[in-house]
C-alpha cells in the first residue's frame, strides 16, 4: 500500500496552451519538449485505509494549497470511495515557479500511486492519466526529446530522441524564487476567452509541431531555435492580449533573453524558451554550455543558474 516514484520536470519547446476540454483536461493541440535529468520530484503514496483525509507534504511541510488538486488526482484515479492518501513530495528546485513542477509532480504522484493501490497499466496508459491533471506531466513518463499529439478524445506520446542521439543541454536562468501570482491552468482558461490572438495561436501549432518534430529528426539546431522562439514568443503574446494580462516576465527576464539572443547572432548554436514563469531557459548544444552558463550567471538580475541534459522517463523507486 506504499510505492515511491521519481520524475524530471519537461520544458517544452512547443507549447501546451489551451484545452479542447476542460473536464477531462485534453490539449487543444500537440507539443514538443525536453526531459531534464538533473531536476527532480519524488513521491511517495501511502495508501492508508484508517485515514479519515488526504495529507501532503512539500519538502517537508504540510502544504494544504496543493492538497485538493492532488486528492482529485487520487479521485481520478482510484475512483471516490477509494481509501485516504498519505503523499510526500520532495524537489530539488522552486515549486511553482515557472519550472515545471506539476509535471514532474503529477508524473511521480500517478506513477506511485499506480504501484501502490497496485493497478497495472502501461507507460501510455499511466501518461494519460497524469495529463489529467497536468497536460504537461503526461510528456514526463518519456525519455529526452518527447512529442505530445492531441486527438479528439486522448492523447499520444513518445519519445522523438535520446540523449544520447542528441546530447541537448538546458541552462535555466532563475530570476525569481517565490511562487507565481497566476497558475497556468488560470491563465489559459483566460487566453482561451479573452486574447484575441487565441484562434491563430491554435491555428498554427500543427504547423509548429510539423517544423519542430522535423527539426529533431534531422538534428537542424536551427530549425528548432527558430521554431522554438517563435512558438515561445506567440504564447506569450497570448497571455499579455488577455483581460486582465498575464504578463509572467519581469526585467531580468528580458536581460537573459537578450544575452541568448546576443550570443545565438554571435553564431552560438543557443536559443531561449520561456514557461508560465519569469525563468529563462537556454537550450544549446554541449560545446557551448560552460559559456552560456557563465553567461547567463552574469546577467543582471539572474539569481541562480541551473544547467541540465536530457533525462528519462517517471520511474518507480525502492524507497525516497
Ligand atoms: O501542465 P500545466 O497545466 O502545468 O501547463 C503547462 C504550461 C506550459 O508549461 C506553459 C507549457 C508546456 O507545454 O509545458
Amino acid at each position: 500500500m506504499r510505492a515511491h516514484a521519481v520524475a524530471q520536470p519537461n520544458i517544452a519547446l512547443v507549447k501546451y496552451w489551451g484545452k479542447r476540454d476542460t473536464g477531462i483536461n485534453l490539449p487543444a493541440a500537440g507539443s514538443l519538449s525536453l526531459t531534464l535529468d538533473s531536476l527532480w520530484t519524488r513521491m511517495s503514496v501511502e495508501l492508508a485505509d484508517g485515514a479519515e483525509s488526504d495529507t501532503l507534504s512539500v519538502n517537508g511541510a504540510p502544504d494544504s494549497t496543493k492538497l485538493a488538486r492532488v486528492s482529485a488526482c487520487l479521485d481520478r484515479l482510484l475512483g471516490p470511495s477509494r481509501p485516504k492518501a498519505i503523499v510526500e513530495s520532495e524537489s530539488n528546485f522552486p515549486v511553482a515557479a515557472g519550472l515545471a513542477s506539476s509535471s514532474s509532480a503529477f508524473a511521480a504522484l500517478v506513477m506511485a500511486t499506480a504501484k501502490a493501490a497496485e493497478l497495472g497499466g502501461d507507460t501510455l496508459s499511466l501518461a494519460r492519466l497524469a495529463g489529467a491533471s497536468s497536460g504537461s506531466a503526461a510528456r514526463s513518463f518519456y525519455v529526452g526529446i518527447v512529442e505530445l499529439t492531441a486527438g479528439d478524445r486522448e492523447i499520444d506520446v513518445r519519445c522523438l530522441a535520446r540523449a544520447r542521439e542528441w546530447p541537448l543541454r538546458i541552462v535555466i536562468a532563475i530570476t525569481e524564487h517565490g511562487p507565481k501570482r497566476t497558475g497556468s491552468g488560470e491563465a489559459m482558461t483566460r487566453s482561451a476567452a479573452t486574447s484575441p490572438f487565441y484562434r491563430t495561436w491554435l491555428e498554427r501549432q500543427d504547423g509548429d509541431l510539423d517544423a519542430a518534430r522535423k527539426a529533431v529528426i534531422e538534428r537542424d539546431f536551427d530549425r528548432l531555435a527558430d521554431v522554438a522562439e517563435l512558438n515561445c514568443l506567440k504564447m506569450h503574446s497570448v497571455m499579455w492580449t488577455c483581460r486582465p494580462p498575464v504578463v509572467y516576465w519581469n526585467g531580468a527576464t528580458l536581460n537573459a533573453m537578450e544575452t541568448v539572443r546576443a550570443m545565438r547572432r554571435a553564431g552560438a548554436p543557443v536559443f531561449f524558451t520561456i514557461d508560465a514563469g519569469p525563468q529563462v531557459k537556454a537550450v544549446c548544444l554541449p560545446d557551448v554550455c560552460d559559456e552560456v552558463t557563465a553567461a547567463l550567471a552574469a546577467t543582471a538580475g539572474v539569481k541562480q543558474v541551473m544547467v541540465s541534459g536530457l533525462g528519462s522517463g517517471a520511474r518507480l523507486q525502492d524507497q525516497c
